[in-house]
């Protein structure tokens, strides 16, 4: 006889009677993770300390790495921060709220030192996910959510990719892949200029077009290296990463390393590398491939960045953490 098992079904349709039962946990002090259109999120109250304990519990996440804040409303981002950063934060808002921006702001008295890790800022977005936005509203406050990875892991671009991550005892809001697939730009809002915290699809250009405002860039100052092969902490699969410069010495790295060994390129150089694992290198598929590349068990990924992705910031910048540059700097989110 074929045995029986129960399973506990975590992972839920975003029905409007899931969003409200999503809504009564968050009212009561639970975390659930919901889809945004960059990526999930693990989203807690900003007013239940319990919450945001186990956010940082679950992810392992370090405890001075501060948490987005997650507004339905441009009064809700008021009520965070100091009065005199609103005309700035209703400029950015204007311009791309609800969407990938995260604007960092001097934060309003009262808010939890476990969203902002002591600091006396808070980073907000807008989420333009219909069910992100709905859960905000079922729960009748902002939500603090980081990725809803382990930390260090690639950031979950499916519900699936967060269950694999923080197991099954985390009801998962299923609005099915992101259409974006990495995490928002987060832009420190000054006086007078914008400085990019964190690359994203909303770009310098982007920023500065919208503002007027001047915007500066440290994150993509450094030129991209060839690297031989290393291990890292940062959205990081099994596998060690190597980054090639260009076709030629990519197919010579597979050549060397063997049929064990994943090819991550622009979709348009896929057909040069036949007979190993090929994934396609795009800001909308670069988590979802690192992940597969360890079910795939391969010893080695090779990363195809070429000039074709000059224009691409947010996504060179991703690669390079998984290939190890610059770990020091931030801890895994
Ligand atoms: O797209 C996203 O931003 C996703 C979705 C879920 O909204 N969230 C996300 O959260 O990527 P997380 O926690 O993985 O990354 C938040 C980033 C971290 O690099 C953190 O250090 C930075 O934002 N951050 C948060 N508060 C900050 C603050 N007050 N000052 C500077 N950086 C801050
Ligand atoms: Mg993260």
């Amino acid at each position: 006889m074929a045995s029986v098992h129960y399973t506990c079904l975590m992972i839920i349709a975003p029905t409007s009677e899931n969003i409200s039962i999503a809504g009564r946990a968050l009212r009561e002090g639970s975390i659930v993770a919901i889809p945004t259109e960059t990526v999930y999120g693990l989203a807690g109250r900003i007013d239940s300390e319990e919450a945001l304990r186990t956010i940082f519990a679950v992810k392992g996440r370090p405890a001075d790495n501060p948490l987005i804040v997650h507004v339905a409303t441009v009064a809700q981002a008021h009520a965070l921060i100091l009065a005199t950063e609103r005309s700035i934060v209703d400029l950015l808002a204007a311009a791309f709220w609800p969407g990938p921006l995260t604007i960092v702001l001097r934060k309003a008295p009262g808010l939890s030192d476990q969203i902002t890790a002591g600091l006396d800022t808070v980073a907000i977005r807008m989420p333009s996910h219909p069910i992100a936005l709905e859960v905000i509203k079922a729960a009748g406050s902002p939500l603090a959510a980081p990725s809803a990875n382990r930390s260090g892991r690639p950031s979950p671009t499916m519900a699936v990719h967060v269950e694999n991550d923080l197991g099954n005892s985390i009801v998962i809001l299923d609005g099915g892949p992101c259409e974006i697939g990495i995490e928002s730009t987060v832009v420190r809002a000054l006086a007078d200029n914008l400085l990019i915290l964190r690359p994203g699809v909303i770009s310098a250009e982007a920023l500065a077009s919208a503002t007027g405002m001047q915007v500066s860039d440290p994150t993509g100052a450094e030129p991209l290296r060839a690297s031989p092969g290393t291990r890292y902490r940062h959205y990081s699969p099994n596998a060690a990463i190597q980054i090639a410069l260009t076709v030629d010495a990519a197919l010579e790295a597979v050549r060397v390393h063997g049929a064990n060994t994943m090819v991550l390129a622009p979709p348009m150089y896929l057909g040069r590398f036949i007979g190993c694992f090929t994934g396609s290198l795009t800001e909308h598929d670069l988590y979802a491939e690192l992940r597969r590349s360890d079910d795939l068990h391969v010893d080695r990924i090779v990363v195809l960045c070429d000039d074709s992705l000059a224009r691409q910031p947010a996504l060179l910048n991703r690669v390079r953490k998984a290939a190890g540059e610059g770990n020091e700097e931030d801890a895994g989110t």
